[in-house]
């Protein structure tokens, strides 16, 4: 049984996963409430928001302590401030118990993330499930990161496209930011958008090319805020919706194009989505169909594991790495997907 820690930003979580079993007793205290007054993470306070919340959690887990054999936890990329919380823990943990502890790359957490439900049905079979499903083009879409990733059979990550600036879910924040609405603002602009129609506000889509792979978000949030300085509070108010859905529709077109490009470019075998903004609805239905298009099977992570959790921590300890023993788990705040 494996007992993961993740404390990359500021979620402190905490689960438990048995190969024969899968996944339970899967923790998240979420810090998001005390950082909306910043308008965003600040990594010394959330840092010691982990210091206070991770030996709680931990404490429900002591009657389990016993049968853990394997203890994982999240070693980059994220807040050095942070991470260090997570990995001084299970450092402490592997030295009072004797169990081997394992660095796990949280980027790998979210290209595993959507198998967690194969395995689910059939933790027997899944090996075997999955080997038919590789190579796999895993959408991994973020605060942080927006990047498309090859999955290959070996279990090696290959960067096929990612953006040259802003990440989708900044491009979420931003916008939603200029609009006033609260930190961090992508669900309520999901929200919005659904009331809203795509074609009366229409933003550019970064690099609109189709043999360029790269994305880009950073224009979009400034053509909204010229879009913004040209109408009054009365006129944004009563176009806010009108306003979502349009921007909305930007992020969301440019992701389903360079997916789209990018399987058409690649041998795969099926598709994967990941990462905060795969909660939402409009791009999960969108990319499901570039998929179904292609005749290839869609993975989704539950929405439980598309932000940050201790879960798929547990589940990529397993599942990508096979459990070397004894890795050292220090702090890599600048860890690559493609670094195990
Ligand atoms: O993976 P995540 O929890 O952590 C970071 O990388 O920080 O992702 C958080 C991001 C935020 O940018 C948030 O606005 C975005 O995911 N997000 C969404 C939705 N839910 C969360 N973006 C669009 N639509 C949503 N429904």
């Amino acid at each position: 049984m494996i007992l993961a820690i993740e404390s990359s930003c500021d979620e402190s979580a905490l689960a438990l996963f048995e190969p024969a079993a899968g996944l339970r007793r899967e923790v998240i205290s979420s810090q998001a409430e005390a950082h909306v007054r910043f308008g965003g993470v600040v990594p010394e306070l959330a840092s010691r928001m982990h210091l206070s919340a991770l030996p709680l959690l931990l404490a429900d887990y002591r009657s389990e302590l016993a049968a853990v054999s394997t203890i994982a936890v999240t070693r980059g990329p994220g807040l050095l401030p942070c991470l260090s919380m997570g990995v001084s823990l299970a450092r402490a943990l592997a030295l009072a118990t004797g169990k081997p502890l394992v660095g796990v790359n949280h980027l790998r957490g979210h290209v595993h993330s959507p198998f967690i439900g194969l395995h689910a049905q059939n933790p027997a079979a899944f090996l075997a499930a999955r080997a038919d499903l590789l190579p796999h083009l895993g959408i991994i879409i973020s605060g942080g990161n927006t990047l498309l990733v090859r999955l290959d059979t070996d279990l090696k990550v290959t960067v096929v496209a990612r953006t040259v600036d802003d990440a989708a879910g900044e491009a979420f924040d931003k916008g939603a930011k200029l609009l006033g609405l609260p930190y961090p603002g992508g669900a309520l602009i999901e929200q919005h958008a659904a009331r809203g129609d795509v074609r009366k506000y229409v933003f550019p889509r970064g690099i609109p090319e189709k043999a360029d792979l790269r994305m880009s978000f950073s224009g979009l949030k400034t053509a909204l805020r010229y879009q913004l300085e040209k109408m009054s509070d009365a006129e944004l108010a009563a176009d806010l919706p009108d306003l979502c859905a349009g921007y909305q529709h930007a992020i969301i077109e440019q992701l389903v194009a360079k997916a789209g490009a990018a399987l058409d470019r690649g041998a795969y075998r099926s598709v994967g989505l990941s990462g905060g903004v795969a909660n939402n609805r409009t791009l999960r239905q969108r990319l499901t169909n570039v998929a179904l298009q292609r005749g290839l099977p869609m993975l989704i992570a539950e929405p439980k594991h598309c932000g940050d959790n201790a879960g798929m921590i547990a589940f990529a300890a397993w599942a990508d790495r096979g459990l070397p023993t004894g890795t050292a788990a220090a702090p890599a705040p600048s860890l690559t997907v493609e670094e195990t």
